[in-house]
């Protein structure tokens, strides 16, 4: 028999036990969300993007820009690398010092979750390192370009 105070104890080692294993899969979980996202978006990327910007992501000098190690690809304005996404490019201004004359088409039917998707991917593919990109930031940007008129 084990009295009442050791009971206490054990209960609360095994809700110590309990926590941890809850957060070690959530941890498991929320990474292979982002696996999944990025696969996905290797898709779309290879079905829409890869064309101009191509495998490497390195583009094709004078027409279309690099993807890997872009300043803004890699940089924090997300509403901008959405709106590019949905709308098309066609600005003709200078990408880390480069000109390119193609023309982005648009993409008028990807949803929020793809444009996250690929978002996701370019910007952690190749050397790109700035980190997945979700759903609710798509929307917040998508809100915000709404709201500029962009
Ligand atoms: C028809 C060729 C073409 C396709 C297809 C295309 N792009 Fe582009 N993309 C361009 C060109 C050209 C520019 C630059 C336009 C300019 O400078 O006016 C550009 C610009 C960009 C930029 C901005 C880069 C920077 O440094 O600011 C991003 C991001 C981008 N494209 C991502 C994508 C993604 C993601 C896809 C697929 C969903 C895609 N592009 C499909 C040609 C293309």
């Amino acid at each position: 028999m084990v009295n009442p105070l050791m009971n206490r104890k054990i209960n609360r080692g095994i809700n110590r036990v309990a926590k941890f294993i809850l957060l070690f899969c959530f941890l498991v979980l929320a990474q292979w969300g982002n696996a999944q996202n990025k696969i996905n978006g290797k898709k779309i990327y290879e079905t829409r993007c890869l064309v101009c910007h191509q495998s490497d992501g390195g583009g094709v000098p004078n027409m279309n820009p690099p993807l890997d190690g872009a300043t803004n690809v890699n940089g924090k304005d997300i509403a901008r690398l959405v709106k590019i996404i949905r709308n098309g490019y066609d600005e003709r201004v200078a990408l880390d010092g480069m000109y390119y004359n193609n023309a982005m088409a648009a993409n008028p039917d990807l949803k929020e979750d793809a444009i996250a998707d690929v978002l996701t991917y370019i910007r952690t593919s190749w050397s790109n390192k700035a980190g997945v990109v979700t759903t609710s930031q798509v929307k917040a940007a998508l809100l915000k370009n709404k709201a500029a008129k962009k």
